[in-house]
């Protein structure tokens, strides 16, 4: 979604010869530009405005609807109470931080997700849902002109689309990192579903 969402945002640089409308600043001091020209060229994402848009509203529908169904699956399983962060989170969340900064000697409590992990979790999840609804408001501007007004126009509405597109890169940064710093046993277990422990050869078997 991110890749042809940019391909879809160059076609709004001026052709990827000056910087995009997107940028960190006040007033008329910018500190950077989503993106320079030479970010389009690097990654190739160049004249590929069509291809974007048709691989951008093909793929959302997969994601919407594994997006539904995840969603769905946490309300039904109860799964819910394990994410939702409660409002001592926010306070466990920063002595998380503080630890990952080693600033902080204790380690978070070993639950399947500590605190920072609830709150970044569900996060996403309401980001997805985000994306969702700011994404239909700018691909049918007329036909729900209701969703789109109420989220402040058309170019707030695209705007907040970019904006959330940035968390998830963001996100994705840290949790890739916090990942690799878990180990690669964690990381199996990502994937498989399943915690793989190793115990040392014949303890497995006693009581
Ligand atoms: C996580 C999911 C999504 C991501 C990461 C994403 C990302 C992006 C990005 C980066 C852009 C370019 C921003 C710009 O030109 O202003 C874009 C444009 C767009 N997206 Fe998405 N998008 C997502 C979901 C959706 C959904 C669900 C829809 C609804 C069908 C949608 C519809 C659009 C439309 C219509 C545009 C063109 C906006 C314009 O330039 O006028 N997107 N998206």
């Amino acid at each position: 979604m991110i890749w042809s969402g940019l391909m879809i945002y160059w076609a709004d640089s001026d052709k990827g010869l000056v910087n995009g409308v997107y940028r960190i600043g006040w007033g008329q001091t910018t500190l950077f530009h989503f993106f320079p020209p030479g970010f389009w060229r690097a990654l190739g994402l160049e004249f590929g405005l069509a291809r974007g848009m048709s691989w951008h509203f093909f793929f959302v529908w997969f994601f919407a609807i594994n997006g539904l169904l995840y969603a769905l699956y946490l309300i039904i399983s109860g799964e819910w109470r394990l994410l939702v962060p409660s409002r001592r989170d926010f306070v466990g969340a920063f002595q998380v931080v503080l630890h990952d900064l080693h600033l902080r000697k204790t380690p978070p409590p070993f639950v399947k997700y500590n605190p920072a992990q609830r709150i970044a979790y569900t996060l996403v999840v309401l980001m997805g849902g985000a994306s969702l609804v700011t994404g239909l408001a700018i691909y049918r501007p007329v036909q729900l002109g209701w969703l789109t007004r109420i989220l402040g126009g058309y170019q707030w509405a695209r705007w907040e689309h970019f904006w959330l597109t940035m968390g998830f890169v963001l996100f994705f940064v840290i949790h890739v990192l916090q990942v690799m710093r878990a180990g690669w046993s964690n990381f199996r277990s990502m994937i498989a579903g399943v915690e793989i422990k190793e115990t040392p050869e014949g303890t497995h078997d006693k009581p």
